[in-house]
């Protein structure tokens, strides 16, 4: 792989406008299925570096900014934390301080936010209205609860109105509360999954409007900012796979057959005993926690296509009009799996996880509706289209709900529009009780919720603590930036 990735880094960085005039070499990034690129695929699975806590501490720096990176097999000109696209895996426990400084090195302001972490929101905590100025350092501080629950979360920015382009652009990284009981497996592997679009130069592809409005897909679509990379394994191994869905908008529905999948986890929710599936769905911004029993030959990992409606606009249809995000596509290969070679012996079976907390059987203090809609409006930017909960776009100073500390409150979420949204609440994960007329049976604690179009789903939420303002958010991010996001206060 070195020489191919050697070359490609010189051309791409003699590229230039000489290049983009030419025509020729920037095709390179025109797609996935392009020479240039299959001779990039197939490396064997990189992960990123991790940064553990240690004495009950994590202190790291972060440093955000825009550089010729790594990508796809060869270089191209994103952003990245510490240089890399994904950023830094931190791998902390429950009860554990991190301190992050924050570098804003890029040309644009930005900030942090740890999603799915029940931490504070107040002051220098998880706080989503600080804005970190190009050039600043900001010093963040965090401290997870004793009862954190174990599982896989991830970090991102969250500066209104930027991002979709700095996620797009590559800002993210994993984050792993690990296990007080460990669950044996033969190994770990992380799989930060992520989309974007270059364009002739290497350059990130700015989003239309219509991309932003319909939440845009990009044309590659990366695992650890890899091209279909392989990984190799011995049959009869268990792995643990971190999965963690970091696309702007692609929502990503996995499958891979020839090996037996059982989930462990879905963001902060555990199944007492791992369910076998065949495949799951990742909304842009869900982790899953997967484990994989290794059986001999080989085997792809991939992203079948899921149909989150239209704008219903500009006479397109609804769902399944083939104008739609994943409405037409076959799939994508995101990873290949080889297993071969002498049957390894598994390790012992996964022990019994507790029982999680079932909010069906406590007491309701409030309810509470929330609307998504897309509608004609005045508004800048999104092609006249509003995108709006309860009506309202996003306005930091309005406070849109209060909850009282120490609350159940139970959520309504109604999607009046023809394409799929999603909630994400910052701090207090969700249990989800009913999706689209269906009665969930199961325990199911997530935090970002898909609710699908022309349709509606219950949650209950438990608001023990942390008072302090919020905001909650569709996290097909394109929609957030648009406007589709309120601010919640506990107190
Ligand atoms: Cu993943 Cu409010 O964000
Ligand atoms: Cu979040
Ligand atoms: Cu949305």
């Amino acid at each position: 792989m070195e020489p191919i990735s050697r070359r490609r880094a010189l051309q791409l960085g003699g590229l230039g406008l000489a290049g983009v005039l030419a025509g020729g070499l920037g095709l390179a990034w025109q797609g996935s299925r392009g020479a240039r690129f299959d001779a990039a695929v197939g490396a064997e699975l990189s992960e990123p570096s991790v940064l553990a806590s240690s004495g009950g501490e994590l202190a790291l720096a972060l440093t955000a900014a825009e550089g010729d990176l790594p990508v796809a097999g060869g270089r191209a000109r994103v952003l990245g934390f510490n240089g890399g696209l994904p950023g830094p895996t931190l791998r902390v426990r429950p009860g554990d301080r991190i301190r992050v400084t924050l570098r804003n090195r890029l040309s644009e302001p930005t900030n942090l936010h740890l999603h799915g972490l029940h931490v504070s929101p107040a002051g220098n905590g998880d706080n989503p209205f600080l804005r970190i100025e190009p050039g600043q350092d900001f010093d963040y501080e965090y401290r997870l609860p004793d009862t954190h629950p174990s599982g896989v979360y991830w970090y991102h920015p969250h500066h209104h109105h930027l991002v979709a382009d700095q996620i797009f652009g590559g800002l993210y990284g994993a984050i792993i509360v690990d296990d007080i009981d460990p669950v044996p497996v033969t190994r770990e592997r992380v799989l930060v999954i992520s989309d974007l679009t270059l364009d002739n130069a290497g350059r990130i592809a700015p989003a239309s409007i219509m991309d932003r409005m319909v939440g845009r897909e990009g044309n590659l679509v990366l695992v650890n900012g890899q091209l279909r990379p392989t990984m190799t394994a011995a049959p009869g191994t268990l792995e643990r796979w971190r999965i963690v869905n970091a696309c702007v908008s692609r929502y990503l529905r996995l499958r891979m057959d020839g090996q037996q999948l059982r989930l462990l986890g879905l963001d902060s929710g555990r199944f007492t005993e791992p369910r076998p599936v065949q495949e799951f769905v990742l909304a842009g911004g869900n982790r899953a926690d997967l484990l994989v029993s290794t059986m001999a030959g080989s085997g792809q990992l991939l992203a079948l296509p899921v149909d989150r409606g239209a704008m219903g606009m500009m006479g397109r249809g609804g769902r399944g009009d083939p104008s739609s995000p994943g409405g037409d596509a076959t799939g994508t290969v995101l990873a290949t799996v080889e297993v071969a070679g002498a049957a390894a012996s598994p390790p012992a079976p996964v022990p019994p996880q507790p029982s999680p907390r079932d909010l069906r059987r406590e007491t309701v203090a409030a309810t509470k509706t929330f609307t998504f809609g897309v509608g004609m409006g005045m508004a800048m930017g999104a092609g006249g289209m509003r995108f709006t909960i309860d009506g309202r776009e996003y306005e930091p100073d309005r406070t849109d709900h209060t909850v009282r500390v120490g609350t159940v409150e139970e959520w309504t979420l109604v999607n009046d529009s023809p394409m799929e949204h999603s909630l994400h609440l910052h701090v207090w994960p969700m249990q989800l009780l009913r999706t689209g007329g269906r009665e969930v049976t199961e325990i199911a604690w997530q935090d970002v919720v898909n609710i699908p179009s022309r349709n509606r789903v219950t949650v209950r939420v438990a608001f023990d603590d942390y008072p302090g303002r919020t905001v909650y958010h569709c996290h097909i991010l394109d929609h957030e930036d648009l406007g589709m996001m309120g601010v919640i206060e506990a107190r």
